[in-house]
């Protein structure tokens, strides 16, 4: 076990820590710098990309967050409607033509019942389904026409780490794939775009050299009595999945939430003892949140922030710096919640690797 987890004390900090790997293991042979393209392993029907009209995502927990980065992509950079709904609570609706509609299951193990069971709908009622998944020869794979491999490697800690940003990636070259196709996307944007795809290993991996900072603030907050997070735009989606990972391994309470809301109602939860972790960075409207944590921080809230270069923060309580990155900049950003979430839990003594009740892959609806 001990030689499994190669000198790690846990699984959970080990596959953190595998993130520049696992992003060069997604990444690899996929990207044609001279084209402005990518090369993925799934051959849609001649002229479908063309004729598609929107693409639904579907997932559970972690990969359901990586489904919300990935729609703003989606739209952003194919321009093509995307929407994200919780596998549980997914109704297939595809108009006139459901062929027409791709539904693209999110799912790291492959073998989430709920996932599973809203893919099946889909298929049932004619649409086109995808797999992006990290696990060869999984049911998903079998019940959708193709299939994405994320390539992160086997993860073993229940919370889901390195899965994570191996999605977005994976979902991010197949914006790119789409919006190449359909003539929506530029030569010299998409190149933009592969060549920051291309900084991210670095740039986690330069987080990641930050643990000793991340460790302690987590040894000065670790007795809060809640931890907000918050962020903008693909910041969101990194704001929930910052507080899913703390609330998983510490078992204390945490929530993520669009930064713009917290004026709107939760601001009235906060106090000296409810820490708000911001998102700062570009692709985050880092500026405007900026503002939305320091109104939390004028009613005593302590206030971290994960800042891109040039942003002025020196008002904050603790600040960690994003490498640039763009729109992947929220991204990078979340390795600091993750390395949060971990040490938090880890100075607790918690079961970091099996927190009660939760299980790696849920095959019960
Ligand atoms: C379980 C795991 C989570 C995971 C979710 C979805 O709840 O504990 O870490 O995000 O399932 O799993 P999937 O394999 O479908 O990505």
């Amino acid at each position: 076990d001990a030689a499994e987890k190669g000198g790690y004390e846990h699984y959970m900090r080990k596959e953190i820590h595998e993130q520049p790997t696992a992003l060069r293991q997604t990444l690899s042979g996929r990207i044609d710098l001279d084209r402005g393209d990518v090369d993925l392993d799934v051959d849609f029907p001649q002229g479908y990309l063309e004729s598609l009209e929107e693409i639904q995502l579907v997932s559970c927990g972690t990969s359901y967050y990586a489904s919300q980065y990935a729609a703003r992509l989606l739209e952003e950079i194919a321009d093509v409607r995307a929407s994200v709904e919780i596998a549980s609570e997914y109704e297939f609706d595809g108009g006139r033509d459901p062929w027409r509609t791709l539904v693209i299951a999110v799912t790291q193990s492959g073998e989430t019942a709920d996932t599973l069971s809203a893919i099946r709908r889909a298929a049932g009622a004619g649409a086109r389904t995808l797999a992006v998944t990290n696990t060869l020869g999984s049911s998903v794979t079998r019940e959708t026409n193709d299939t994405l491999f994320i390539r992160a490697g086997p993860e073993i800690g229940v919370a889901a780490t390195k899965t994570f940003a191996s999605q977005v990636v994976t979902l991010a070259l197949l914006s790119v794939a789409i919006g190449r196709e359909r003539g929506t996307l530029s030569t010299a944007n998409a190149r933009t775009l592969l060549e920051n795809l291309r900084t991210l290993p670095g740039a986690v991996q330069q987080v990641l050299d930050e643990e000793e900072h991340v460790l302690e603030a987590a040894r000065e907050y670790q007795d809060s009595e809640s931890f907000f997070f918050v962020g903008r735009r693909y910041g969101y989606p990194v704001a929930l999945e910052g507080a899913l990972k703390l609330k998983e391994i510490s078992y204390d309470h945490a929530e993520g939430f669009a930064a713009g809301e917290l004026k709107h109602g939760p601001l009235a939860l906060v106090s000296e003892q409810t820490p708000v972790l911001a998102v700062l960075t570009a692709g985050s409207d880092g500026s405007e949140t900026v503002n939305n944590l320091t109104e939390a921080q004028a009613r005593g809230a302590p206030a971290i922030g994960t800042v891109s270069d040039g942003l002025e923060t020196k008002s904050l309580d603790w600040t960690f710096e994003v490498p640039e990155a763009d729109v992947f900049e929220p991204l990078v950003a979340n390795v600091y919640f993750q390395l949060f979430a971990y040490h938090v839990a880890n100075l607790k003594g918690r079961s970091i690797d099996k927190p009660r009740n939760l299980a790696k892959s849920v095959t019960v609806e």
